[in-house]
Parts: structure tokens; sequence; C-alpha cells
């Protein structure tokens, strides 16, 4: 396995897959960044350890199998996958795809982390559409379980079915589906901020309660049954007969939202800034973080839910 790139995401894409016995060799431009690539890959193992989710052999098997390169060319001779996480830049990406093609096994799969581009444009670089796919990690990758497989229409069957695989093996939770804008989660994240953005921006409620609403009944409730399987708690003659009269009156406008535009202009971006919808100090985003990860960390000890299949 190859993982190119050793930025925010790269790190811990090449961790989860280190740490599920593969080989793995992570591809940057320059060995200072790989450097600290692997410091924090380190630390994040540590993390898992302190965790409970590793012991100390684990984590040093998986360092192990860790190795780094500033020659991609080089670096996919012999392998048999690669996931491909440079920065969001449409032509590197390419010439990215074209060097992996040139340099990569005829039967190596070729997949992209990209956020927005079209898979197909990477494919086109290469002699194997069949085998060039997006692989879809949610941000801290080595926390989150959610991965998209998100295929073309040339992706081969067995290719989906080897990634998905692989992700199992890896402790993830592969999602597949079409090359469409936002793929899945963004879709489903976007359709709910519109709405929720929609009705502060209209003073119906508050940002506050709107979170309220979010943490303290359907965020609970979606962690275990999913979206569909609550309808079918609720059951679908009630869902089919609120839709009748409410979905008219949901928003579905095609702009961004004007009050967000505004919060932008003056530099209220969110945690990175400072102020966003609410109000951030460094010990509050301290804190936030560390209880997230808490709870990511105690998820993966405990497993994801079954599901209702
Ligand atoms: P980043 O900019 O933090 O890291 C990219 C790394 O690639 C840098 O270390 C850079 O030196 C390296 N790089 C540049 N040219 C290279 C080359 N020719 N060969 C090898 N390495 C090269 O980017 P980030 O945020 O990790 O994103 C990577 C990809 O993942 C992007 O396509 C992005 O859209 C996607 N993504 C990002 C998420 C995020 O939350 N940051 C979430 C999900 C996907």
């Amino acid at each position: 396995m190859v993982v190119i790139g050793a930025g925010t995401m790269g790190p811990g894409i090449a961790q989860i897959f280190a740490q599920s016995g593969l080989d793995v060799t992570l591809v940057d431009i320059d060995n200072k960044i790989l450097d600290t690539a692997v410091a924090r890959i380190k630390e994040q193992l540590k993390n898992f350890q302190d965790g409970g989710v590793l012991d100390a052999k684990k984590v040093n098997e998986a360092i192990a199998r860790l190795k780094t390169s500033t020659n991609l060319a080089e670096a996919v001779k012999n392998i048999d996958y690669v996931i491909e996480a440079a920065p969001e830049k449409l032509e590197l990406k390419k010439s990215i795809f074209k060097t992996l093609d040139e340099s990569a096994p005829k039967h190596a799969i070729l997949a992209t982390n990209t956020s927005g581009f079209k898979i197909t444009e990477f494919a086109a670089m290469t002699s194997r559409k069949d085998k060039v796919l997006g692989v879809h990690f949610y941000n801290p990758p080595h926390l989150v379980p959610l991965v998209e497989i998100i295929r073309t229409e040339h992706t081969s069957d067995a290719v989906v079915d080897d990634s998905v695989v692989i992700l199992k093996n890896a402790g993830k939770a592969p999602v597949k589906l079409m090359d469409v804008p936002g793929f899945l989660h963004n879709r489903l994240i976007y359709a709910l901020l519109r709405e929720a953005v929609s009705m502060v921006e209209n003073k119906v409620t508050t940002v506050e309660d709107v979170d309220i609403v979010v943490r303290e009944a359907f965020g609970p409730r979606f962690t275990e049954v999913g979206l569909f399987g609550l309808v079918d708690l609720v059951g679908l003659d009630i869902y089919n007969a609120v839709s009748t009269y409410l979905n008219k009156d949901l928003s579905n406008t095609a702009q961004p939202s004007k009050w967000v535009g505004e919060k932008v202009a003056q530099g209220e971006l969110g945690v990175k800034s400072g102020k966003g919808f609410y109000s951030w100090t460094p010990e509050k985003i301290a804190q936030v973080r560390k209880r997230l990860a808490d709870q990511m960390i105690a998820r993966i000890k405990r497993g994801m839910s079954p599901g209702l299949a």
C-alpha cells in the first residue's frame, strides 16, 4: 500500500492500514514533512494505546510496517493499492495519476481521496479506468470510521469489492456510491444545514436550540438506527403524511445564506478565527477537540453499531 501526501489526511490514512497489518509507504515531496508525519502517527498510536484500543506490541508492529519515500515512481513499483491524498489541485493530481499509471504494476488499484474533483478526470489519465476510484476519508481519518467508495461508470465491481475488504479489515465503515458532487455524507449534512441555517436566519429559532435538538434527540437515535431505520420505527405512513404538508415548507434555496456570507465577510470563520456561530478560546477549542477524540476512541473500542440490515 502507498499513501501519497503526508499533510492533514495522509498520515492518519497510512496509520490505519499499518495498524491493520499492511506494509505502507507514505510519500511526500520533502523528508521534513515525512518526519513530522511519522511523529504524528506515533503520537496517535500512543493515544490509541492509552485509550486501550491497541497494546504496545500492536503499536510497535504498526510503526515497523511504515516506510517513507520522496520518490513516487520508485515507491509504487511493487504495490497493489495506492491512495492519493495530495493537495486538492486538479493538474497536480492528474499528473500524479499519470505517474502512477506508468510506474505501478498493471494490476494495482489507484484511489483518490479528493473531496470534490470528478474521479473520471483521474481515470482518464490512466490506461486502467476500471481500477480507478475514489476512497474518501473523513478528518481525522484514524478516528472517523466512515469511508466513501466512489465509483465511476468504468470502475469494476471487483475493484470496489477489494476496496471494501481492505477498508473493513482496517476497521472502517465503507459505503458505496456513484460519482456525484458532495458524495453521500456531505449531501446529507448540507441538506440539514440548509434548513437549520434558514430557520435561524428567519428568526424562527436560535443556533443554540438547533444544536440542542441535534445533540439531545435525533443525534443519539441516528447513531444507533440511522435515518431510514428511524423512519421504520416511526412508521412510513407517518413520514408519508407529514411529508405531504411539510416538504413544501422546507427551504429549497439554491443560494448560499446571506447571513453566513456576512459572518464570513466579518472574519467570523469558527474556531480558526475565535468566533463563528459560537465564541472560541484556545482552552475551549482544546477541550472540545479532546472530548470529541475521547468519544471517537471509546466508540472504536466499543465497536460500531451492528446496523439493521
Ligand atoms: P494537505 O495540503 O494538508 O496535504 C497534502 C500533502 O501532499 C502535503 O504534505 C504536500 O507536501 C504533499 N504533496 C504535494 N505535492 C505532492 C506530490 N507531488 N507528491 C506527493 N505529495 C505531495 O492536504 P489534505 O488536507 O491532507 O488533503 C489531501 C486530500 O484529501 C485533498 O484532495 C483533500 O481535498 C482531501 N480531503 C481532505 C480533508 C480534510 O479535512 N483536510 C477531508 C477529506 C478529504
